[in-house]
């Protein structure tokens, strides 16, 4: 089976990709050939795995890099222009975000016009498609993006949608929330902080949350997520009534527990040495997350992190 990740650099796709190493089983088939696609990657590509340097946003180049494999079975859409970085330059965005992705989608369409199959397409979505949200989000809420990025992987689901509609790929769209915990380097993720506190705090070292102690947000573990963007591309849709778009399960929780569950797993005394400043952007962004429920994932067996403890001593393990 060959495997196709984009962004194969970034945090995720980094995780992702030491689970797919060729040999490595993904459902119950193995994986013989592995596609690394970013602008850099690091190190000689071993046996069995392609890099794919280059700029995905120049579609004649991105189409290029797609014909010169075999034909895709899997493909891991994973690269994107972040929140941050989406508002403040949306022409980088739009090439990105958009249309990318919609050349990405298009060689499903010519996979299959070749007698090929439909590639499985797994397409990193955000729960950045909600926007302002109601007291309690469920599998039925109506999405409102607040921001470019959101609006974009809004766009990005109904495309898979539409083209797997149409037989072009067997697409499936997960809203992932916050992972935790990010390395420092800044890449334009407006919710780094949240990874800062955990590595901040872990390592007994002062931290200034830009947030209240009360407010409440979702995330999960890196290793969760990996782990839920593996099963994405094995799950039954019957599982979902046919439904590609699926809202990952999470964990709900307040800053205070947060600081709570560091110090209790890395045994530094968390709660004296965080500094509570709120600022207001931050606070309505990533401090106001209602309810959640995700029965359509939960059904097609996708989980969360077994509690806050588990999702702390996750998010720094290594690797
Ligand atoms: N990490 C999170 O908390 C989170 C939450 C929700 C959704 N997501 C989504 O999951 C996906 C992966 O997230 P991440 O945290 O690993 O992001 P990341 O920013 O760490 O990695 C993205 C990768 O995409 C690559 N990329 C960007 N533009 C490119 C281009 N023009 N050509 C080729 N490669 C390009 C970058 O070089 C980078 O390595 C993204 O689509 C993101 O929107 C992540």
């Amino acid at each position: 089976m060959h495997v196709l990740i984009t962004g194969a650099a970034g945090f995720l796709g980094r995780a992702l990709a030491q689970r797919l190493v060729p040999g490595s089983l993904l459902g119950d088939r193995a994986v013989t050939r592995l596609t690394l696609l970013d602008l850099a990657l690091e190190g000689q590509a071993p046996d069995g795995v392609r890099h794919c340097v280059g700029d995905m946003g120049h579609a004649d180049w991105l189409r290029d890099a797609l014909n010169e494999g075999p034909p895709i079975d899997v493909l891991f859409h994973l690269a994107s222009i972040p929140g941050g970085t989406a508002e403040q330059n949306y022409p980088l965005s739009r090439r990105v975000n958009l249309e990318a992705t919609q050349t990405l989608l298009e060689h499903g369409q010519q996979q299959v016009a070749r007698g090929q199959p439909a590639p499985v397409f797994v397409f990193a979505s955000s729960i950045a498609v909600f926007g302002h949200m109601p007291a309690v989000v469920d599998d039925d809420t109506p999405t409102r993006p607040q921001m470019t990025y959101g609006t974009q992987k809004r766009i990005g689901e109904m495309w898979v949608e539409d083209f797997s509609r149409r037989g072009w790929v067997d697409g499936r769209a997960v809203r992932i929330p916050g992972v935790l915990a990010r390395p420092p380097a800044r890449t334009g993720q407006l919710s780094a902080f949240l990874s800062d506190l955990i590595r901040e705090l872990a390592a007994g070292r002062a931290f200034t949350c830009p947030t209240s102690p009360e407010a409440t947000t979702w995330a999960s573990s890196l290793p969760c997520v990996v782990g839920q963007l593996l099963h994405a591309a094995t799950f039954d849709v019957a599982a979902t009534d046919g439904h590609r778009v699926l809202t990952l399960p999470t964990l709900r929780f307040a800053m205070a527990e947060l600081v709570q569950a560091v110090g209790g797993v890395h045994g530094t005394p968390a709660a004296d040495l965080v500094h509570w400043a709120p600022d207001e952007r931050i606070e309505t962004l990533f401090g106001r997350f209602p309810t959640l429920l995700t029965p359509r994932a939960e059904a097609a067996g996708f989980r969360a992190d077994a509690d806050l403890d588990a999702l702390v001593r996750q998010a720094l393990a290594p690797g």
